[in-house]
């Protein structure tokens, strides 16, 4: 098989909609994430959109993707569950305990997967690592409080920067801190929450993946938690 990224993301993508056909039913709703990888789900999972009834999307730019490609588009709160949530990583580790939001897309994201029964992980094998931290932590935080979270990062030993030119579909800038090594994923997760003016940071640890597809060069593996 191929090593080309585009040709890995394509092959999880098709992987994802083959994983999850069982729960492709009449009155099934869907929950999709956001990014390249993601879009690339999104466009196989279009093909199947007379299979089920409906997704959640966890950005504008994927609620747009979807309705473009026929599918219809339930908000969160009219829907009680979801069979599964789909979404792509920046990093994954042996837990299956992810950083995400380098698309900005974490709140929503962690709001989604919250509700879903379970999370299906899309990557390729570049986005694997022993430990959490090198892919610097998104964390999406009020405005006035941008300075206060950035000495707390320094105090944890990360280097913080503000992503420049960007908001969420929330409204709010998002912090990107470097430099981290995690080893505690889900503490450093709810540290994180408890500070104040954190809306969310981009560690899903307390809610990771239960399946990760991993598309490498001999092929698409399936991870399962353990
Ligand atoms: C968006 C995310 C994405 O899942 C993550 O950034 C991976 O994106 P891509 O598939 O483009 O590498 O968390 O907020």
């Amino acid at each position: 098989m191929t090593t080309d990224p585009q040709a890995l993301k394509q092959a999880v993508a098709q992987a994802a909609v083959d994983y999850i056909e069982p729960w492709l039913t009449s009155d099934a709703v869907i929950g999709v994430g956001t990014g390249s990888t993601a879009d690339l789900f999104i466009d196989a999972l279009c093909l199947k959109r007379e299979s089920f009834r409906a997704a959640v999307a966890s950005s504008e730019r994927t609620a747009e993707r979807l309705r473009q490609g026929g599918v219809t588009v339930l908000t969160l709160n009219d829907v009680a569950s979801m069979p599964v949530y789909v979404d792509g990583a920046d990093e994954i580790n042996p837990a299956l305990e992810m950083i995400k939001g380098g698309g900005g897309a974490l709140t929503r994201e962690k709001i989604v997967a919250s509700v879903a029964e379970r999370f299906l992980c899309i990557v390729d094998a570049s986005k694997q690592v022993e430990w959490l931290g090198r892919f610097p932590l998104p964390i999406e935080v009020l405005p006035m409080a941008v300075a206060s979270v950035m000495r707390r990062a320094v105090a944890l030993g990360g280097q913080p920067s503000i992503r420049t030119g960007f908001m969420t579909d929330n409204g709010n800038p998002i912090v990107d801190v470097a430099g981290l090594k995690i080893l505690d994923a889900p503490g450093l997760e709810v540290e994180l929450n408890n500070l104040p003016g954190v809306v969310t940071n981009g560690i899903f640890a307390l809610r990771r993946a239960d399946v990760a597809l991993v598309a490498g060069p001999r092929g698409v593996e399936t991870r399962l938690s353990h």
